[in-house]
């Protein structure tokens, strides 16, 4: 089985009733929605339009991209973190010592000087640069864009071209028009594919296949997870992405305020930042909202875990396991008589053992938890989790009546940003910022 969502047993109270009467009660009207949304094309991430040219066009640069030891990615929010998580999940090596496998490096700060760092240690003919921007114009992603054209040109000359690629929008943004005119080889963002949906499209799927990651097992996971949705949308009231929304209105109904997202897969820890980043754009509107804090099994034990346990009660918990992880050597039979009980047993028998410990601390302080196992650890597992928990997402922001696809609020800082640097276009603007300069 790919994946099981549980209640916690020690707290199948109030909070699960709750929940359980929210799906059989709005199933039916959010299954309508779903179907009408699916067929309008406005949620690409489920119905996957966009497979078979991404299967299309992506091979293709495939060779070239790895005779290359070097991909540096230029992106953001949306257009990085999925990337991020894929890297560290299944191709984590890079971090270590002696590590002489593919790089893929992600600029998606505005950090002069871990770029410079970066471009000084880079040889330009045994890089490309990958420039990821949904809309194509986000100021952090092409100020980027434009240094690397200028440090790839110079070292390169007109060969440059070649060691740029562009994920955008297939006709519209500035980085389409670069890609056009200087013939670029570009990948597509579909439409209508915000960039917190879109790790599983060419945005992480390029970078993933550099590093030699099975893209197309993750399409497949993710697909096992969507499809029955998008194709029969009456799946809805059964469905765990569903139970998970509701579980979280539910929560959120209540009073709670926080969401760990707890993981237990320590080479999945990133996914942490890539949810947080999915949930809190999407669902942080109209002053509603309950706020993802991701944790990492065990580290975290030793750090906040305090804090869940016995500070505030305002925190839920979603708990990620995952089996068949590797178990690594065996203690032996020479250990001290204090630790005789880790004789003979695997390290990773550790990691099983706080898990369970941590959960159960968990449920005895209260703290509402819902746990997801993953049968495996794989890509394909990993593109299962990763799909459900959009599909979450999207559905919890559905149940408490806001949009979980726009984030207007990011906007306004955006507009601001712009302006500051003299970009017209935006008198109120320019008007609100002098007001608040003078002050
Ligand atoms: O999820 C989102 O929509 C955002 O985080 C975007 O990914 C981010 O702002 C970058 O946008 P773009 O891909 O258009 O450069």
């Amino acid at each position: 089985m790919m994946h099981t969502l549980e209640w916690s047993r020690a707290y199948a109270g109030r909070l699960q009733r709750d929940a359980a009467a929210v799906f059989a009660a709005r199933a039916p009207e959010l299954a309508r929605r779903l179907e009408t949304e699916c067929a309008q094309g406005l949620l690409p991430f489920l119905t996957m339009p966009y497979r078979e040219r991404l299967e299309r066009e992506l091979p293709p640069l495939l060779p070239r991209v790895r005779a290359r030891r070097h991909m540096l990615v230029l992106g953001i929010g949306g257009s990085a973190l999925g990337a991020r998580a894929l890297q560290r999940a299944f191709a984590p090596g890079q971090d270590g010592p002696c590590h002489d496998g593919p790089c893929l490096w992600i600029a998606d700060n505005v950090c002069a000087a871990t770029f410079e760092s970066w471009l000084a240690k880079l040889p330009p003919r045994e890089t490309t640069v990958v420039c990821i921007s949904k809309s194509g114009g986000t100021i952090e992603t092409l100020a980027q864009y434009f240094l690397c054209r200028d440090w790839l040109r110079r070292a390169l000359g007109e060969g440059w071209h070649e060691h740029m690629i562009v994920v955008t929008d297939l006709h519209k943004g500035f980085l389409r028009e670069e890609a056009a005119r200087y013939g670029l080889d570009s990948l597509e963002v579909p439409d209508n594919l915000g960039g917190r949906y879109s790790a599983l499209s060419a945005v992480g799927l390029l970078p993933a296949a550099f590093l030699g990651i099975d893209w197309q097992a993750l399409l497949d996971g993710a697909a096992a997870v969507a499809l029955p949705l998008a194709r029969d949308p009456s799946c809805l009231a059964g469905h765990p992405a569903f139970h998970l929304a509701c579980w979280a209105n539910a929560l959120e109904s209540r009073g709670y305020s926080q969401l760990i997202f707890f993981c237990y897969v320590p080479q999945w820890a990133t996914y942490g930042p890539w949810f947080a980043q999915l949930w809190a754009e999407s669902l942080g509107k109209e002053g509603k909202g309950i706020m993802p804090v991701p944790a990492t099994g065990v580290t975290d034990q030793h750090s906040v875990n305090q804090m869940f346990l016995d500070g505030q009660r305002d925190k839920g918990c979603l708990f990620v396991t995952a089996r068949g992880l590797e178990q690594g050597r065996h203690f032996g039979q020479d250990l001290p008589e204090a630790w005789a009980w880790l004789r003979g047993k695997p390290f990773g028998a550790l990691l099983e053992a706080e898990g369970l410990g941590t959960r159960m601390a968990l449920c005895k302080s209260g703290v509402p938890l819902l746990h997801m196992e993953m049968g495996e650890c794989t890509p394909r597992a990993a593109g299962s989790m990763m799909l459900l928990l959009e599909a979450a997402t999207v559905l919890t922001g559905w149940l408490m009546g806001i949009n979980p696809l726009d984030q207007p609020a990011v906007e306004l800082g955006k507009r601001l940003a712009n302006t500051r640097l003299g970009a017209s276009g935006h008198p109120r603007e320019a008007a609100d910022l002098a007001a608040y300069l003078a002050v």
